[in-house]
């Protein structure tokens, strides 16, 4: 009788493994829990009201301009907010580069849209080579085809959770008209996260 109940008693070992099994067993189950409740959707974002006021060209093929933009940025999700810590943006024409700002910290709640302003002014660029004369080209046929990059640094927060910064990358091609009086399209913005 004795010899019975001291086999079916656990050995150590085998007690701390039936707990550490449990332990992870529960902690996977709360992740899934919290993870499908949560249902992380990834934001959309779109570039509206292109415009460029200021436009000159120089003899010398030197562009000035100000180009203004509206980043409409969508978090889809109904628990997730952004932190957005830093927002660079870059405009390109060609892949030269003729503009930089930072725009606007900002915080976005859950199920939220938020217009964020861009300015972005060229200022004394010279266009080397084809450049000056493919924009003047374009300008004549009724817009301008631009590239935006945008590179910021964000944080999730669920709940009072925080994590850590992440890089955000967006990548744009609004047209912008060449007169000021033609409104412009809206254009997606690809993300990369
Ligand atoms: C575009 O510009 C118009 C007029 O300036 C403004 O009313 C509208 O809200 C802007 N659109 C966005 C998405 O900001
Ligand atoms: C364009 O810039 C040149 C040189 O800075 C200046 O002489 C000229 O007046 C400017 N033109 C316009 C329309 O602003
Ligand atoms: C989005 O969040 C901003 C900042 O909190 C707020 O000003 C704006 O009204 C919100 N927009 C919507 C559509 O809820
Ligand atoms: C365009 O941006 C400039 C700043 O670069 C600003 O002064 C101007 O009011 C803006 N124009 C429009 C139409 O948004």
């Amino acid at each position: 009788m004795a010899t019975l109940t001291k086999t079916r008693r656990l050995s150590p070992v085998r007690c701390i493994a039936l707990i550490v099994l449990t332990i992870i067993v529960i902690v996977g189950l709360t992740i899934l829990v919290i993870w499908l409740s949560v249902k992380p959707r990834r934001p959309i974002y779109s570039i509206e009201n292109a415009s460029l006021h200021n436009y000159n060209m120089t003899k010398n093929e030197h562009l000035y301009g100000n180009f203004n933009f509206t980043l409409k940025a969508y978090n889809p999700n109904s628990r997730i907010s952004i932190y957005y810590d830093s927002v660079e943006v870059k405009l390109f024409y060609n892949s030269l580069q003729i503009a930089f700002n930072n725009a606007e910290t900002f915080f976005q709640p859950h199920r939220n849209v938020t217009y964020l302003d861009l300015f972005l002014s060229a200022k004394d660029v010279a266009l080397y080579g084809d450049i000056a004369r493919d924009l003047k080209t374009e300008r004549t046929s009724g817009a301008v085809e631009v590239e935006i990059k945008v590179r910021a640094k964000i944080r999730f927060k669920v709940g009072i959770w925080k994590s850590s910064h992440r890089k955000l990358k967006l990548s744009c091609s609004p047209r912008v008209p060449a007169s000021s009086t033609k409104s412009s399209q809206t254009s997606p913005c690809d993300l990369d996260l």
